[in-house]
């Protein structure tokens, strides 16, 4: 059966909780006095539609039923799950919770979106306070999987169960807050950072930007994978943990932080610390961490590459840079041969679960050969921003041979046809002497305001006048012109 929320508050928390019931199939009302809730909550609702289904490899259930109430009681009569997202203001999240508990079904999980108050703090006073428990997001709530589930003596054990199992049913990581504690754990580790960031900008150490460029293109990826203690383990070397904290340790006595007030470095705690990272990563010699950690790094750098955005754009940079030793342009190529197109290594993202080149990523090395070639014939970005370009009709790619991560691969691209709006291209990609693949494209020039194909303009006519007339001495390439045929 289809289950239902409440989420009280819609602003920017609830209106992420909202996205993320709705999305995974849970009918969602809502209660917010402010007359712009229904606008702000379905303008988060168009960025995690266009942004949360596509995360998943498989279809998400159906879109469940949004709807808004003006009285408290109707929004909570009945439901599952109540999201309260009201104001970080102790004295209205109690007045809240008395309201809704006088109209919600005594099974219900009242949730709390609060940063800082402790469970005990919200039930006190409470009606049912056994049916209330932190339960604490991170924004985006609709794309984020955190949240710290932080419960009191007073929610039963069944009850702590069945909220975490319903946050996981809607692709939520509940992590487990054992020990309340103002601000939990995520917020705690955050203000640290935060006050820390505060002091060094007003010292005139370092500006907002510095501050930020000295997380984002460093240790900042680092954490995303493998938070910090993992982190550190591998920093240890093969001595692992307890080495880091031996080499580490007496800097805490140093003035490296503006926040002296650090626990002693005993015995005890080492041990403990130690104890905790063994049961946590000993499963993996630190050789196979520092692959994860590799493997994780360059799939994240790829995709903020793709968005060309923080350590991404610096990666972008760092390649407009290298191009132009790496591939000829026109009149440095050798025209009667093949021209270079592609030259790279495998990147570790490329690659499957057989260990090799996954398919698709030959139709990216392809794709990447046809765009140079294109742009060296004069069809570069600002040809295309004057409004032509070609677009591919055909593709037929041949895999020959395998090829692993950090292989160093190169494509050399014969032009088999280039008059008038046709374009057709035969790609050879090569490891070595190794033939791996071959890839024909067969493009069409169009005007990019009607979508319709045409001439090209008459310098790149000429570019490709000269390729035929360099390559015309070329065999016709073995493989050239195949299809899958029809059985006979
Ligand atoms: N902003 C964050 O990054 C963040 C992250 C995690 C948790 N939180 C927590 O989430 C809660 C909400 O924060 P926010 O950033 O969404 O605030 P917000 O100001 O964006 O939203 C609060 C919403 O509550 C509504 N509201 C006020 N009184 C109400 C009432 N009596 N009944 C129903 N709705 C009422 C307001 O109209 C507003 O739309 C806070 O407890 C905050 O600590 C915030």
């Amino acid at each position: 059966m289809t289950k239902t929320a409440a989420i009280i508050g819609g602003g920017v928390i609830g209106g992420g909780w909202a996205a993320r019931f709705l999305l995974n199939g849970w009918d969602v009302r809502v209660f917010d006095p402010d007359p712009e809730a229904e606008r702000k909550i379905s303008e988060v609702m168009d960025n995690a539609r266009r942004s949360l289904p596509g995360l998943s490899d498989v279809p998400l259930p159906d879109e469940g039923t949004l709807s808004f109430h003006a009285e408290l009681a109707d929004a909570v009569a009945g439901v599952d799950w109540i999201q309260e997202s009201v104001p970080e203001r102790l004295d209205l999240k109690l007045k809240v919770y008395k309201s809704l508990q006088e109209a919600c079904d005594p099974g219900a999980v009242i949730g709390s979106s609060t940063s800082g108050f402790k469970p005990s703090e919200l039930q006190e006073g409470a009606l049912r306070p056994e049916q209330i428990v932190v339960t604490h997001p991170f924004n985006p709530v609709y794309l984020l999987p955190l949240i710290e589930v932080v419960p009191t003596g007073a929610n039963s054990a069944e009850f702590v169960q069945k909220a975490k199992d319903l946050l996981t049913s809607v692709g939520f990581f509940p992590l487990h807050v054992r020990k309340e504690i103002d601000a939990h754990i995520a917020d705690r580790f955050l203000e640290a950072v935060w006050r820390e960031a505060l002091w060094l900008v007003k010292d005139g150490v370092a500006t907002t930007t510095e501050i930020d460029e000295a997380i984002r293109m460093g240790f900042g990826i680092r954490w995303a994978q493998m938070g910090l203690f993992e982190t550190y383990r591998v920093a240890g070397g093969e001595a692992g943990m307890r080495h880091f904290m031996a080499q580490f340790g007496p800097a805490l006595k140093w003035p490296w932080t503006k926040l002296m007030d650090v626990p002693e470095f005993t015995d005890e705690l080492v041990d403990m610390i130690a104890d905790q990272s063994d049961a946590q990563s000993g499963m993996h010699s630190i050789r196979e961490l520092e692959r994860i950690r590799d493997n994780n790094l360059v799939g994240m750098m790829r995709a903020l590459k793709a968005q060309d955005y923080g350590a991404g754009a610096v990666l972008n940079k760092h390649d407009a840079a290298l191009k132009p030793g790496a591939l000829p342009t026109l009149d440095e190529a050798d025209l009667s041969q093949p021209i270079r197109t592609l030259a790279r290594a495998v990147p570790l993202d490329w690659t499957d679960y057989n260990g090799h080149m996954t398919e698709s990523r030959y139709l990216d090395a392809f794709a990447c050969s046809t765009d140079r070639f294109m742009e060296i014939a004069g069809c570069d970005s600002d040809y295309i921003a004057s409004g032509g370009s070609y677009f591919t009709a055909e593709t037929h790619i041949r895999h020959l041979d395998e090829t692993h991560a950090g292989a160093k691969i190169e494509v050399r691209t014969q032009m088999l046809l280039g008059a008038g709006k046709k374009l057709h291209l035969f790609h050879s990609m090569f490891e070595g002497d190794k033939l791996l693949a071959t890839g024909e494209s067969f493009l069409l020039h169009v005007s990019l305001e009607n979508r319709r194909p045409c001439a090209p303009s008459a310098a790149i006519e000429a570019a490709l006048a000269r390729v035929t007339e360099a390559q015309a001495s070329l065999p016709y390439p073995e493989g050239a012109g195949n299809a899958i045929r029809k059985p006979a």
